[in-house]
Order: C-alpha cells, then structure tokens, then sequence
C-alpha cells in the first residue's frame, strides 16, 4: 500500500488530538538548528500559541526581542495591537492560533538594536514546519500580516498595499493579507487602521461570525 502523504494523515487527525500532534512538532522544532547562525544566537524558538483546534490562524514575519525572550508570538508593541484587534473582532489569542513564517528571530551581527527581514533561504527553511502546523490546525481562514508573511506563504512580492483586502488561497484555505501591526504603529492613520478592520470583517464574514453595527462601524469618521 503506498504510504500516506502528510496532509492524508494529518487530515484525519481528530480535534481531540491535535493537542498532542502539535506538541510532538513542536518538541521536534524546539532544538532544530537548520539556520546555525540563528539558533546560535537565539534566546529560544519561538513556536506558535492559541487553540490547537482554532477556526482563524494569524501568521506575521518572526520573532523580535520579547518574542525571543519569552518564547512567545506577538507580544512586544506590534503583539499587543494585534491581540486588540483580535478581541475587538470577540476573539481572543486562546481562541485563534499566532505563528510566524520564522520561529527564530533574525540574528543582526554587529547591530545592538533593531530587527531585520528573514531572508529568502531562511523562510524556505522554516516554512515545513508552518506548513505542518496548518495542516494539523486546519484552519478555516488565515491572516497574513504584512509582506513578509505574504511573500514567505505565498511567494508573492507584488506588495501588501496592493493585495491586503482580496481573498488569496493557500493549500486550498482562504488567506487574507492585511498589513502588520508594526506597520499601524508607524502610521497612525485612521485611514489605515480602517483598511486593516475592513480586511478583518471580511474574515469575521467568511468565519460566519456576528458583526455588531458598532463592529461594522470601526474607525469610519463621524
Ligand atoms: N512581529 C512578527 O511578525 N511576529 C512576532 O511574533 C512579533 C512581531
């Protein structure tokens, strides 16, 4: 009998078990040092977080220095936002899953401060075990933050500007690129914090989730 491929298996993983599935990739990814430079300099990989079984999935660049120091996704400035506007869509961080297209943080040598961008080796390294935490997630929606995680999903480059707000696929599930959260701390426009609500009631309608006219009327001037 041939043998199953990954998505075969993984497909008839039940809710109940996609606890310990998960735990099982994620104490294989916990040591792995494909990228030496970055598990030489990280403080810890940074695996994932939220409900194993999660209907929405977030998906951002990599880890920054608090991620790398608590071992957490999005919790530095860009994370706080970002778990504003999952409750303010009536989520919650328990209730959807957060990952990254890295699970290191990007080493800077020679920087004593800042990020950098993974480069096109390093998301093609890490992006397996993306790909298997989808897989066993099975997410109805995904949301892709920013270019980065655009590109590293989709290999897409024609811009985020360009793409956020129109429904993409990836392996056949629904994604929706919006812009990262750093990106709304740096441009403070109503405007723009608008653009990223919108993107985030399309997903509240594909999910089938109630929409409150409060909800509904987010950052729209008075
Ligand atoms: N930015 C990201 O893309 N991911 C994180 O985990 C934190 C900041």
């Amino acid at each position: 009998m041939p043998a199953k491929t990954i998505s075969a298996t993984v497909a008839a993983i039940a809710t109940d078990d996609k606890a310990a599935v998960l735990a099982q990739l994620r104490a294989r990814v916990l040591p792995c040092a494909k990228c030496p430079n970055l598990a030489n300099s990280r403080t810890q990989v940074v695996f994932g977080v939220g409900d194993p079984a999660a209907q929405l999935m977030f998906v951002g660049e990599a880890p920054g220095a608090d991620e790398d120091e608590q071992g957490e996704p999005f919790i530095g400035k860009a994370g706080q936002l970002l778990t504003k506007i999952i409750l303010t869509m009536g989520l919650s961080r328990e209730t959807v899953y957060i990952a990254n297209i890295l699970k290191c943080r990007p080493d800077t040598p020679g920087q004593s401060a800042g990020n950098r961008k993974p480069t096109p080796a390093e998301m093609a390294t890490c992006k397996p075990y993306l790909l298997e935490q989808i897989q066993i997630i099975q997410p109805r929606a995904i949301v892709a933050l920013g270019a980065t995680a655009l590109e590293g999903l989709l290999g897409k480059t024609e811009g985020i500007s360009k793409l956020r707000g129109n429904w993409q696929q990836f392996e056949g599930i629904p994604l929706m690129p919006t812009y990262h959260p750093a990106y709304l701390l740096r441009n403070q426009a109503l405007s723009e914090k608008r653009k990223v609500w919108e993107d985030m009631l399309l997903v509240m309608e594909k999910l089938a989730m109630p929409i409150s006219e409060k909800q509904q009327n987010f950052f729209l001037r008075a």
